[in-house]
């Protein structure tokens, strides 16, 4: 593993065994242990978006594991404007070991894979959100499991870049994945395409409706996302008529499974996507979520950065 861009570009046992690395970090963190096989790197932060959990989760990851993180804000280095992405790539990589960048558009982040030296970690583009991903698969495995074949997994919402990396990881994992969302907003063709052919090899079953009722039928796993994402502000409004009948409320997730799990990559428009009840609720596992972040990206910085 080179870089990490997309859960696309795993086998099934680069995926486990990150997984498997996570749940061992994780546990070795709770029992107050070090892991200080990063001590003298340092990973930068480069932000094209704002963001919570990714910086936090990213600069106390490099904490735990010994080493240093450099938040570089959107307006210092202007990705693309100051300066061409690629002379960002080649300067970058002669101060730190590697960058952890999100950006608007997929093509930056190939574009600082392509002429970086060192590893490029993806943290959010238009087209996908692999850390996300990676955390919410450890989130599910210690709710549900290693096994999870015929488990399903219910995305209620926009066929969005959180959405893929999900599709990804479930298809790759042999989960069940099912999306609910509006017409015009399903996902993109090539990401079904793709995941088609990992769930051939799998046995995942994937489906695409557009009734949100008959798609968490039997589900495991609930999962919403914000209705329009970061740089589709001006959208918002009309977004939310459309994709209204599509909220994750009590009502939608008691028709799932008893047991069902609700997740939601945060942060929340609590009232939109999802309410109140079901964010606070016994289902959610938001928080764990949130946490597990810090773990699943100390994996992705221990593979890319250690030794
Ligand atoms: N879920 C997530 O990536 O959160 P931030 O946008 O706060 O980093
Ligand atoms: N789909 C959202 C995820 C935020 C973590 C966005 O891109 O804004």
């Amino acid at each position: 593993m080179d870089h990490f861009l997309s859960l696309a570009d795993l086998t099934l046992d680069e995926l486990r065994g990150l997984l498997k690395l996570a749940v061992e970090l994780k546990e070795e963190w709770k029992a107050g242990g070090n892991h200080p096989v990063l001590k003298g790197k340092t990973l930068g932060l480069l932000f094209q978006k704002p963001s919570l959990r990714t910086r936090v989760s990213f600069e106390m990851g490099m904490i735990h594991l010994g080493g240093h993180a450099l938040y570089l804000s959107p307006f210092e280095i202007q990705l693309g404007q100051r300066e061409s992405v690629a002379d960002v790539a080649r300067v970058l990589s002669r101060y730190v070991d590697g960058i952890m960048a999100r950006v608007f558009s997929h093509a930056d982040i190939l574009e600082l894979a392509q002429y970086a030296d060192v590893p490029i970690i993806n943290g959010l583009s238009d087209y996908n959100h692999p850390c996300q991903g990676l955390a919410d698969l450890l989130t599910i495995v210690e709710q549900k499991g290693w096994d999870l074949a015929g488990r399903k997994l219910t995305f209620i919402g926009d066929g969005n870049n959180v959405a893929t990396s999900l599709l990804f990881g479930a298809a790759l994992l042999g989960m069940d994945f099912t999306i609910a969302g509006p017409r015009g907003y399903e996902m993109p063709p090539g990401v079904w395409a793709l995941a088609q052919r990992f769930a051939a090899v799998s046995g995942s079953h994937l489906a695409a409706t557009y009734d949100p009722h008959e798609a968490v039928s039997s589900a495991d796993v609930i999962y919403t996302d914000v209705w329009a994402s970061m740089g589709q502000e001006e959208e918002a409004e009309e977004r939310q008529r459309i994709f209204a009948p599509y909220q994750v409320n009590e009502t939608l997730a008691a028709e799932a499974k008893p047991d069902v799990i609700v997740m939601h990559c945060l942060p929340a428009h609590r009232g939109q996507e999802i309410t109140d009840g079901i964010c606070d609720g016994p289902h959610s596992v938001l928080w764990d979520q949130a946490e597990n972040r810090t773990h699943a990206q100390k994996a992705i910085l221990v593979q890319l950065l250690a030794g």
